[in-house]
C-alpha cells in the first residue's frame, strides 16, 4: 500500500499531531513518505479554473504544490496530520487543500443532502484519514469545520483521530495519560488496517478528552502563567 502522510505542523518531526499519526502507522505496520507543508513553496490556488476547463485536471501552476499533488494521485492512502488552527488546518496546510480542486469535476451535482463538485479523487478508490490535535479540551465543535471540510473534500468514510488537551503531549510528567493514548492510535492503525474502519469501542477511547477539563484548562492556565513570568 502507498501510503502519503502530509504534516501541516510547523513543527515538522516534533509535531505532536505527528506523534499520534506514528502510532497510527505502527499499527498500520506499513511505511510511508511524509511532506512537511511548512517547507513548500505551495501557492494559493488562483482560481483560474484552467484544471476544470482546459487541462483535465492539471494545475497550470508551477511551484512544489504539483509534486505534491501527483504523490497525492499516486497514494493508496492519504494521512492528513493536520494540527488544529482557528478551528481549521494552518494556512500553509489550507493552501494545499484548496488547490486539489483540480482533483474534482466542474460539474455540480445533488447528492442525498448536498449539492457540490466533489467527487472525491479521480476515481473514487483512495482512503483518507484525518489526524489532528487541538490544545483545547474539546472535541466536539472545536474540530467540527476541519472534520466537515475533509470528508466534503475527500470522501464520508474519511476516518478521524481527533486529540483534544493536546497540551498533555508536551510535557513528559504526563505520559501516564499520553501513552495509552497513542495505544488507542495504535490500536485504531491495526483496526484500519484490517477493516478500512476505526472500531466504535477505539474511537470512543480517542474522542474523550484525557482529563476532565476544568483540571485542564487550570493545569494550561498555569502552564502560561509561568511562561509569561519568565518572560
Ligand atoms: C494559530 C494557532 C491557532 C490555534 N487554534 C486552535 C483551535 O482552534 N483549537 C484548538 O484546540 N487548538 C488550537 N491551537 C493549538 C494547536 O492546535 C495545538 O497546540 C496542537 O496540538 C499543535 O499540534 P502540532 O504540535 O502537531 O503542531 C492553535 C494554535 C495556533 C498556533
Amino acid at each position: 500500500m502507498k501510503i502519503l502522510i502530509i504534516n501541516g505542523s510547523p513543527y515538522k518531526e516534533n509535531s505532536t499531531t505527528l506523534k499520534i499519526t506514528r502510532a497510527f502507522m505502527e499499527g498500520l505496520n506499513e511505511t510511508a513518505e511524509i511532506v512537511h507543508t511548512i517547507d513548500l513553496d505551495i501557492n494559493p490556488c488562483r482560481a483560474c479554473y484552467a484544471c476544470w476547463v482546459k487541462t483535465n485536471g492539471k494545475c497550470v501552476q508551477n511551484d512544489e504544490a504539483i509534486t505534491v499533488l501527483n504523490k497525492i494521485r499516486e497514494a493508496d492512502l492519504v494521512i492528513w496530520s493536520i494540527p488544529l488552527y482557528c478551528y481549521s488546518a494552518p494556512s500553509h496546510c489550507k493552501a494545499l487543500m484548496d488547490r486539489t480542486v483540480c482533483f474534482n469535476s466542474a460539474e455540480m451535482y445533488l447528492g442525498d443532502d448536498e449539492c457540490t463538485h466533489h467527487y472525491g479523487y479521480e476515481d473514487g478508490s483512495k482512503k483518507t484519514v484525518l489526524i489532528s490535535s487541538g490544545g483545547l479540551p474539546d472535541v466536539k465543535g472545536n474540530f467540527d469545520g476541519l472534520v466537515f471540510q475533509l470528508k466534503r473534500m475527500f470522501g464520508e468514510n474519511t476516518a478521524t483521530i481527533l486529540c483534544a488537551e493536546a497540551g498533555l503531549f508536551l510535557s513528559p510528567e504526563t505520559e501516564p495519560l499520553t501513552l495509552p493514548y497513542l495505544e488507542a492510535a495504535k490500536k485504531a492503525g491495526t483496526e484500519y488496517k484490517a477493516t478500512g474502519l476505526i472500531s466504535k469501542d477505539t474511537q470512543m477511547i480517542l474522542d474523550v478528552p484525557m482529563i476532565p477539563t476544568d483540571m485542564y484548562i487550570a493545569n494550561v492556565n498555569a502552564t502560561f502563567s509561568a511562561m509569561k513570568e519568565k518572560n
